[in-house]
């Protein structure tokens, strides 16, 4: 971090004095600093603590005419090498979110043509709220880069996600921007993450010609892949067999069964990220015919045996040293969906379901939109009617966010 300039833009909220702290380790690590200060985040902590801190003047006012024709709010952007925005409150981003610049703070944001990096920090009520959701996807779409929020106590009482990022959890995303390896065209939230996901049905041969399958297209699967690999991670899709295009950019195994897929996917492991979006058949036949079964006789019943098949999921989701940090499952369902997908969560020892009814005449099968309920260790959240796409690049944007969190909190 020796001689990178970082300029911190520090929104209205009382985590602004944990951007002290991270102005202090920037410094120690070789950097130079100079601050922003939106009018609520002068308000929280002083200008003067940052200019103390900073050894440089830190700007507060809206257009201070005097600062506009001495620096400019260009020239800030242009002599910095990132921008990190610190607290990012719900109101900040919604005005980074929709191209608001009306203060020297969003004008900055607005103008500039460097990375942003931002640690958002709100009541875990605001995080959670559709038009925040909105925004964040906005902004992931803009190449936007987030660190956090963490999971835990707030200042006003309640519990949940929407901590600012602890300093030292910061300090490791900017490092991770200003490293030129992962600066590319696709450096993104997930840049330099390992993301395996199954995808479609599987087929189970019951005898040369004949098989058991379901009604799984793979969209949402393949839909995962582009999303996980355009936030710049990189891909393992395992996929059954589907009528789709490859996604771009992705390393894809073609698998037919529950055991090859189980096999490709213990293969691509280590992962930060596995995601089963796959429909794998819960039973294949016990035996398979090595020929074509004849039909006895008309109207004759045949018996078929059923063995069970591995689960992937819960296969990945056991404590081992290969388990991916975050492990996402799937339940499709019917009736009851919360209660099942809750309960499949704990059995399967996933850290996060997303729970869809697939209820026929709901398109959620084969359809190209999905409503879905996430599941965590903390709640559910309903999230609202959207397209597979859309959900796809919500859900990594969640993961990306939670595997910072997870690293602070390893910290
Ligand atoms: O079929 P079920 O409702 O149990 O699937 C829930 C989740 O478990 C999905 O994420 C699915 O991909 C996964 N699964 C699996 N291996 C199986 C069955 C299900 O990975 N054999």
């Amino acid at each position: 971090m020796q001689n990178k300039r970082i300029l911190l833009i520090v929104g209205g909220g009382i985590a602004a004095y944990k951007s002290l702290e991270l102005v202090r380790r920037l410094k120690e690590r070789g950097a130079s600093v100079r601050a922003i200060l939106t009018k609520g985040g002068a308000e929280f902590v002083t200008p003067l603590s940052f200019s103390v801190l900073t050894e440089e003047k830190a700007f507060a006012d809206l257009f201070d005419l005097k600062d506009e024709a001495e620096i400019g709010h260009i020239r800030l952007s242009r002599e910095a090498d990132l921008i990190v925005v610190a607290p990012a409150t719900a109101d900040l981003l919604a005005k980074m979110a929709q191209g608001l610049a009306d203060d020297l703070a969003t004008a900055v944001l607005l103008a500039t043509d460097k990375r942003v990096l931002a640690a958002p920090a709100m009541n875990v009520r605001m995080w959670q709220h559709p038009a925040t959701r909105r925004n964040i996807a906005t902004l992931r779409t803009d190449g936007i880069a987030f660190v956090g929020p963490d999971e835990g106590e707030m200042a006003c009482g309640e519990y949940g996600l929407g901590r600012m990022a602890e300093p030292a959890a910061i300090l490791d995303a900017i490092a991770g921007l200003l490293d030129t390896k992962t600066t590319g065209p696709l450096a993104g939230p997930l840049s330099g993450r390992r993301v395996l996901i199954t995808s479609g049905p599987t087929h189970e041969p019951i005898d040369p010609v004949r098989y058991l399958a379901n009604r799984s297209s793979g969209k949402q699967g393949h839909a995962l892949a582009r999303a996980a690999s355009a936030l710049g991670a990189e891909v393992t899709l395992v996929s059954g067999p589907v009528a789709l295009p490859d996604p771009p950019g992705v390393r894809v195994v073609r698998v037919e069964t529950a055991h090859e897929m189980l096999a490709a996917t213990l293969a691509a492991l280590p992962a930060d990220i596995a995601i089963c979006a796959a429909a794998v058949a819960d039973w294949r036949a016990a035996d398979e015919a090595p020929q074509k079964l004849k039909k006895e006789r008309e109207g004759g019943e045949a018996k078929l045996l059923l063995a069970q098949n591995p689960d992937i999921l819960a296969t990945l989701a056991k404590p081992a040293l290969k388990r991916p940090r975050l492990v996402i499952g799937f339940a499709a369902e019917t009736e009851n969906l919360i209660e099942n997908a809750s309960a499949k969560r704990r059995a399967k020892g996933a850290d996060w379901i997303v729970a869809n009814d697939v209820w026929p005449g709901t398109g959620a099968m084969g359809g190209d939109h999905t409503q879905i309920h996430l599941i965590t260790g903390a709640g559910v959240e309903d999230w609202p009617p959207m397209s597979k796409d859309e959900m796809a690049t919500r859900l990594l944007a969640r993961a990306a966010d939670a595997l910072s969190s997870l690293r602070s909190a390893a910290e």
